[in-house]
């Protein structure tokens, strides 16, 4: 069970005159003009749902509010305006106990350095939360060992902190937000630390318990290829603004402006599209009767390009009904890879060079 994240029009401003800043922002003031009056903007007008079940990641560079977003989020920080809704409940008009309340049980927050206690053993830093909930300690450990279980840490129950790696300690983060049985998970750069591969580990064992736990969860990541391999939608933010919110497709095909896209200039497109991205919608009837090579709407990019190689003409696209819903000349292909992706008309090189970069819910 998970519940409904909604941010409506949050703004936070650190320093002098917050209420008078935001107004100045709404009436289109932009970060730098509030810094030279010592105001600091760190989140401006922030909006977007959560749906239950869903991974929503906020990507951009660091300064750009993130965090800042997160601790709002959950009601460490209270935003200068706006408001946070959870389950239905204004976590804004909360009294402190309240909110207390309502972090302790439904919300859990894995950070980046996550600080485990080094004279606990792993079973007891992964019951804290629920001992801060005042669960019984027998209850705790059924439960925080199920949760080390999930996390690939059956066996070390008994150990100590410094007999883990970094990666293991950081499943413990894990699952002692897991134990909480909290229904949203709020995740700040949980990951960045790690080494690439133990990270990527981490980031296949997080797709693999969100299909059976199914948390609503805000994963932060100044990582664009973390935010598309983990994204069910991702927000782009930056100096404090949700400039683009979408899937991975949508940001790399559709990209709001030009800051978003630079920012995905280096992503292995092939990964991520579909010939429904690609294709040329324009159709016209007779194609449909050409007996040419089809792919489905949601025929992979590197399949497409194989495919494509194969004939000389243009590929259909063909929906369920085997309705034609667009066309794909391979000159259209090699247009989606973009400038830095090497050679014109190299689609079979892509594949094999995919492997390091982005894999999309593969
Ligand atoms: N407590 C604070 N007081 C003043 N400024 C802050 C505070 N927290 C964050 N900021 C500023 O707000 C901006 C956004 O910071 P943050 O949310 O930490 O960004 P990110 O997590 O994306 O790196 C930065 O300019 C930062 O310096
Ligand atoms: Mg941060």
């Amino acid at each position: 069970m998970s519940s409904r994240l909604e941010a409506d029009h949050l703004y936070k401003v650190f320093g002098r005159r917050p209420q008078e800043a935001v107004a100045r922002l709404r009436d289109g003031a932009d970060r730098a003009e509030l810094r030279a009056d010592g105001a600091t903007a760190a989140v401006i007008d922030a909006s977007f749902t959560v749906d239950p079940g869903e991974i929503f990641v906020v990507m951009g560079l660091s300064g750009s509010g993130k965090s800042t977003l997160l601790r709002m989020l959950n009601g460490l920080l209270e935003p200068t305006a706006g408001q946070v809704r959870f389950d239905g409940q204004d976590l804004t008009a909360l009294s402190a106990r309240e909110l207390r309340q309502v972090r302790s049980k439904k919300i859990s927050m894995v950070f980046q350095h996550f600080a485990l206690f080094p004279h606990r053993s792993v079973r007891d830093n992964a019951a804290y939360g629920l001992e801060v909930q005042g669960v019984p300690r027998a209850e705790r450990e059924r439960r925080a060992d199920e949760a080390l279980a999930l996390c690939g840490l059956a066996g070390w129950e008994k150990s100590w902190p410094d007999e883990l790696s970094g990666g293991m300690q950081q499943r413990v983060g894990l699952a002692r937000a897991l134990a909480t049985d909290a229904d949203l998970l709020l995740m700040d750069e949980s990951f960045s630390a790690l080494d690439p591969l133990i990270r990527r580990d981490m980031q296949d064992q997080l797709l693999e318990l969100q299909k059976t736990l199914k948390k609503t969860i805000v994963f932060i990541t100044h990582d664009l290829n973390e935010a598309m391999r983990l994204g069910d939608r991702i927000a782009v933010m930056r100096d404090g603004r949700i400039v683009q919110t979408g899937t991975a497709e949508d940001i790399l095909v559709r990209p709001a402006d030009d800051y978003v896209a630079s920012f995905t200039q280096d992503v292995d497109r092939s990964r991520v599209l579909t010939a429904a991205s690609v294709m040329d919608r324009d159709v016209r009837g007779d194609e449909a009767d050409c007996d040419c090579e089809t792919a489905a709407p949601d025929t992979p990019f590197t399949e497409l390009c194989a495919i494509s190689a194969r004939v000389p003409h243009a590929v259909a696209v063909l929906d369920e009904d085997r309705e034609l819903v667009g066309v794909v000349p391979r000159q259209r292909l090699v247009g989606f890879l973009g400038d830095e992706q090497g050679t014109p008309g190299t689609c079979d090189n892509r594949r094999d060079k995919g492997g390091e970069k982005v894999a999309v819910h593969a």
